[in-house]
């Protein structure tokens, strides 16, 4: 009998695979959804201070291997949050993302939030929202006073999520790591543009915009492997990840956990059963009992 259930952060998920803060994610029914169709926990759309629309569209631009998307943080503000959450109850793990432009923002949200939240994903990797995201956290002083401000705030489990638009992106857990956090995800988008070549100017409203999907997936499933060789804490894996065996790729190279996005909006909620039922069918054939006994298996 093979377990898919991955012990994390003081939380069990039902498996490994958890919907990633993205496109497919601003309602409780969105989340409902996802952990119905097989998702083991859920990663909410990033919730700032006040109420932001985002951009104007177009928002996506599909490619070949994957989407851009400059979405420009839309979300309801905390306390519009809160006002939306109330009256439901998950019986799966719900991580709240927050996003700020200072360690006192972030640590404010975390406070307002706490009730609500079963762990935090602090956004320090948006690669397009002027003061917000990567444009703080590709500094590992900023990485490391915003992580430390938050877990002086709540004490749920803190997730770093880091930009992979560095040269360097250990650096970042590092710092992540030594001020606290509870473990890192990677990676968030990689910043990109597309163009329309009879406009003869970018597709986006917002010009530039982050590229996620099956072209992203060498270069996370690497940030991944480098995290896991060089941090104590556990590393939750992102990027591109569409079928079983990306799947498996991202535990071998030592992701404890994994947030599927761009595979959502390209394919629908189903992928979550197919990752699933794939990754059951691996550990079967190979001998193995349980998702975390090949956690890191390649790292080696
Ligand atoms: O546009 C967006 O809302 C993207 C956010 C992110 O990449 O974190």
């Amino acid at each position: 009998m093979v377990s898919l259930r991955v012990k994390l952060l003081g939380l069990t998920f039902e498996n490994p695979l958890i919907l990633a803060s993205g496109i497919d994610d601003k309602t409780p029914e969105q989340w409902i959804r996802a952990h119905e169709e097989g998702a083991g926990g859920v990663v909410t759309k990033s919730i700032g201070v006040e109420p932001r629309e985002g951009y104007d569209n177009p928002t996506i631009v599909e490619l070949p291997y994957g989407l851009i998307n400059a979405m420009g943080l839309p979300n309801p503000g905390w306390k519009g949050f809160l006002k939306m959450v109330e009256g439901y109850t998950f019986d799966f793990p719900l991580i709240v993302s927050i996003f700020g432009g200072s360690g006192e923002e972030f640590a404010f949200l975390a406070e307002k939030l706490s009730d609500v939240a079963d762990a935090f994903e602090l956004n320090l990797s948006c690669p397009h929202a002027k003061g917000y995201g990567m444009e703080i956290g590709q500094k590992p002083e900023n990485v490391y006073e915003i992580v430390r401000a938050v877990k002086e705030a709540t004490d749920r489990p803190v997730i770093a999520k880091l930009t992979p638009n560095t040269d360097d992106i250990t650096r970042l857990g590092l710092a992540a790591e030594r001020a606290g956090a509870d473990a890192v995800s990677a990676i968030n988008t990689l910043k990109a543009v597309a163009i329309d070549v009879y406009a003869r100017r970018p597709i986006l409203s917002n010009r530039v915009g982050g590229y996620s999907g099956p072209g992203v997936k060498p270069v996370a499933l690497r940030a991944v492997y480098d995290l896991a060789r060089t941090l104590e804490i556990p590393v939750i894996g992102i990027g591109g990840i569409t079928t079983w065996r990306d799947a498996v790729e991202f535990l071998l190279a030592g992701a404890s956990a994994l947030q599927i996005g761009t595979a959502v909006s390209l394919r629908g909620w189903g992928v979550f059963r197919e990752i699933s039922t794939g990754i059951e069918a691996y550990l079967e054939s190979e001998g193995f009992s349980s998702v975390e006994e090949i956690v890191g298996l390649a790292l080696g």
